[in-house]
Order: structure tokens, then sequence, then C-alpha cells
């Protein structure tokens, strides 16, 4: 670890004097300031603890606080109070301090909060790198999120990867994750020395798919001049991953019930029975029910296939989730990157967070990979991240021409209100967000058009 800096704020020199010269003896750097002013000022240098006086000359001691962990919340602090105040050391505790100590203090005592206080910071690093570098890739912490709809996604992932045979049916948009579970179940899984085998039905014509799955014997069509081993067979002992299923032939879907129902398949132009032990993982970003309902998908495998259906949620359900991503890829693009990126400015994290990404993590996973080789700060700002739709916001009024016939202006707002509503699913403030308005002006307009929530909505 680098040499800790340690920021001293007190406007009394003596307090100055003594802590500083004590925490230089321990090693660390130290650097002092005597206000508010001067404290943000020397924060610059890059500050990993500040012990804060709480009262300053010109501004409240949890006012600083509160700035200081707005701005870097990676940044610890330990508030110094003048006299114990109950009431001060939990406000102080909930704005985010690590601890509190009251005056006059024991400089031994704050030598080794800060000792701690580093130690706990430290070992969070430690155990957030090597959480990422794990010797097993695809372990249930990569799936970020703490959202409760997150939470119960990686508790049914990790009951499923327990069972080692059950078929598990991933659903959820482009970019939810469906690649990222299907390999944490298997890799989580008994199976994880076996090999996990991954085909995409829709990429290949029919005959060449059924094929590359259940394999061929020499001689079953034109070009087939040796026997070939499929999918399937080359998985024996491991998981078989077959995304986008909806997309799947009627013809074949029948042979792949077979498979599920018999554990046993034919080669193309085979007639003995195989049997092998695969786990199958299929998943789809279509509604599977819809496609049944159309005839496209046969209903008896739909019902086989969903014997532990799992839902990956769109990232806007889970807008809280959208900063602990946003942490998880620039600290990856920093390694990668060799960049050091500290922060998201506020007030980014905040149009982020309400931006709908119809493109899910993927979209945000790539809108950050742009953000960092742009940015050569230790922040990254708004300008950063030139998504479409929401954030391009801003923008919009150069590039909507007003058409020859004219429009009706409070149609058009009343339209693109209700799309703010359903696409943030009439969350107030993320729709606000995506129209550039606050709750206020937003529900005034809700009232304004007598808009509802349809009963579909509802549920
Ligand atoms: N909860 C998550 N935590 C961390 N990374 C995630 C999470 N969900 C998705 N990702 C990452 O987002 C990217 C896209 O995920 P993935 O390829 O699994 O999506 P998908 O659902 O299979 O999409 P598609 O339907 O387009 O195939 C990957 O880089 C994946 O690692
Ligand atoms: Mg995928």
């Amino acid at each position: 670890m680098p040499t800790p800096t340690i920021l001293v704020v007190d406007d009394e020199p003596l307090i100055r004097w003594s802590l500083t010269s004590r925490l230089a003896q321990e090693g660390y750097r130290v650097l002092e300031a005597e206000n508010a002013a001067q404290a943000h000022e020397r924060r610059r240098e890059g500050v990993d603890l500040v012990l804060l006086d709480y009262r300053l000359p010109d501004a409240d001691g949890l006012a600083v606080l509160k700035k200081i962990k707005e701005t870097s919340p990676d940044t610890l602090v330990i508030m110094l109070t003048a006299h114990s105040s109950v009431e001060l050391a939990v406000e102080a505790m909930k704005q985010g301090a690590f601890h509190y100590a009251n005056k006059p203090f024991d400089v031994e005592e704050i030598v080794l909060l800060v000792e701690r206080a580093l130690e706990t910071t430290h070992l969070r690093r430690e155990v957030r790198t090597l959480r990422a570098t794990q010797a097993r890739p695809f372990s249930l912490s990569r799936i970020v999120g703490e959202s409760a709809v997150v939470q119960e996604v990686r508790a049914l992932l990790q009951k499923v990867a327990a069972s080692p045979a059950s078929t598990v049916l991933l659903t959820g948009e482009s970019g939810t994750g469906k690649d990222l579970a299907a390999k944490v179940i298997h890799y989580a899984s008994a199976r994880a020395n076996q090999p996990f085998m991954n085909i995409t039905c829709s990429a290949l014509p029919e005959t060449l798919l059924e094929s590359e799955l259940f394999g061929h014997e020499r001689g079953a069509f034109t070009g087939a001049d040796r026997q070939k081993r499929g999918l399937i067979e080359s998985a024996d002992g491991g998981t078989v991953f077959l995304d986008e299923i909806g997309e799947m032939v009627p013809a074949l879907q029948a042979k792949l019930l077979r498979f599920l129902e018999e554990k046993t398949f034919k080669r193309v132009g085979g007639s003995q029975d195989l049997r092998v032990d695969v786990r199958v993982i299929a998943a789809t970003n279509r509604t599977l029910e819809d496609e049944v309902r159309k005839g496209h998908f046969r209903e008896d495998l739909y019902y086989r296939l969903n014997v532990v259906p799992i839902v990956l949620p769109p990232l806007r359900q889970r807008a809280d989730d959208i900063p602990l991503l946003l942490d998880h890829y620039v600290e990856s693009y920093n390694v990668e990157f060799r960049k050091r990126v500290r922060r998201i400015a506020p007030e980014a994290v905040a149009r982020l967070k309400a931006y709908p990404w119809p493109g899910n993590v993927r979209e945000l996973r790539n809108a950050v990979e742009r953000a960092m080789l742009l940015t050569d700060d230790e922040e990254l700002a708004l300008e950063h991240f030139p998504l479409g739709g929401g954030l391009a916001a801003a923008k919009l009024g150069e590039g909507v021409a007003l058409p020859a016939a004219g429009i009706d202006l409070e149609q058009l707002e009343r339209s693109l209100v209700i799309q703010a509503l359903e696409r943030s699913g009439w969350n107030q403030t993320r729709a606000a967000a995506l129209l550039g308005l606050n709750r206020d002006q937003i529900r005034y307009r809700i009232e304004k058009f007598r808009l509802e929530k349809s009963p579909a909505e509802q549920v």
C-alpha cells in the first residue's frame, strides 16, 4: 500500500501540531488545514483520511463531512468534537464518518483510530481486487447488484447450481446477464471441471444446427465425409447452454424435447441411441409464453424447459444498482486502461440512474468504457457519457424540425410525459429526470393531462 495521506483540519494550531507531528512519526504523509475552505483546497492532493474538527471558523464540520462524502465517498473521516454530544456523533456516523473522538483526546487514541480506519479500507480494497481476479472466473460475486431482485436471482442461481441436473430457463432483455448467469451456474456447480458448451440457436440454419447439437454419422448428408460428435455429446458431464432458444425451428424443438425427456439422442443419420449426462440451460430474450400462443414454440417443450425459470430484471427496474455497476466497471477499466478515475460526478450519476438503459448492463459497460477512454481526469463527468435518448435530451432542441403542417404542442407534451412515465415504470422522479423536469413539474403535468397508470401497469 502506498503511504497513506492524512489531512488534519482544525483551527487550533496546537492541536494541528500535536496530531501532525505524531502521525508523521508513524510514517504517514500529513497535510494541514485551518478552515473548511483550505480543507477542500488541500483535499485535491489526494487524501485517504481526514481528521475533521466539528467547529471551524468558516463552516460547520458536518457540512464539510457531507461534501467530502459526496465527492469522494472512499475518503475516511474521523470527526473531532469539543464536547461530547450523542446527537452530533450519531449525525456524523449517519453522514458516513468512520468514527468520532471527543476533545480533549489522547493523541495515541487517535493514532489507533487512524490505523484501524486505514486497515479497514485497505482490507476492503484487497477483498475487492481479490474478488475481481478470483481464480474461478464466474463466481456468484461476478453478478453485481444489491437490489432485492438481484439478491433473489443470486440466491436462485446458487440453489440451481447445487442441484446437478435440473434444467434452467433464463429469460430477460438483451444485455441483462443471461450468458453470465449460465456460466455462473455451471462454474458454481459440481460440473465446473467438465465442459461448458454454448450454442446460439439463431445463428445456424436448421440442418446445420441439428448436426452441431447432436452430431452426425458419416454419409448422413452431402459433405458429411466423416462421423462427428455433436455439442451435447462433447459436453458429457458438463453443461449445454442453448442461447436464443426462442428461435429454434419446430422440427428441432421436437428432437430437443425427446432428448430432455429421455436423456438419449441419435446422431443425424444414425440409428443408435446415445446417452449422456448434461445439464441444459436455455436462454431467450423473447417471452416464450407469447411464442407458444402464436404457435411458434412447442408448449410441451416450454413446460419441460421452464422447470426452473429465472428472470433477469432489466436495469431500469433496479436503478439503485446503477452506481454499483458504474463503480465496478470504473475499477476494471482503471486496471485495463491504466487510468486513475476515482469518482463519477454526482450529476452524471443522477442522470445515469434516470436513463432507461434499453441495452441494459451491456450498454452501461460500453458507456463506461467509452467515458474512460475519453477522460484523462480523475473524474468522469456528464459530458463523457454521450448516450442516446435520455442523456442527449439537452441537445434535442437543435435536432427536431417543426413539420411544415405544424404540430399540436400540447399533444406532443402529453405524449412525451406518458412515454417517460411508462419507461420509468411510473417512477415520477425518474420520469421527471428523463424530461429535464423536477418532481413538482411532472406532477403538475400528470394532473393537467389527467394521466393514470393503465391497469396492466398497476399489477
Ligand atoms: N448483474 C451483472 N453484474 C455484472 N455484470 C453484468 C451483470 N449483468 C450483465 N453483466 C455484463 O453485461 C454484459 C452483457 O451480459 P450478457 O452477455 O450475459 O447478456 P445477455 O442477457 O446474454 O444478452 P443477449 O440477450 O444480448 O445475449 C456482459 O459483459 C456481462 O458480464
Ligand atoms: Mg447472451
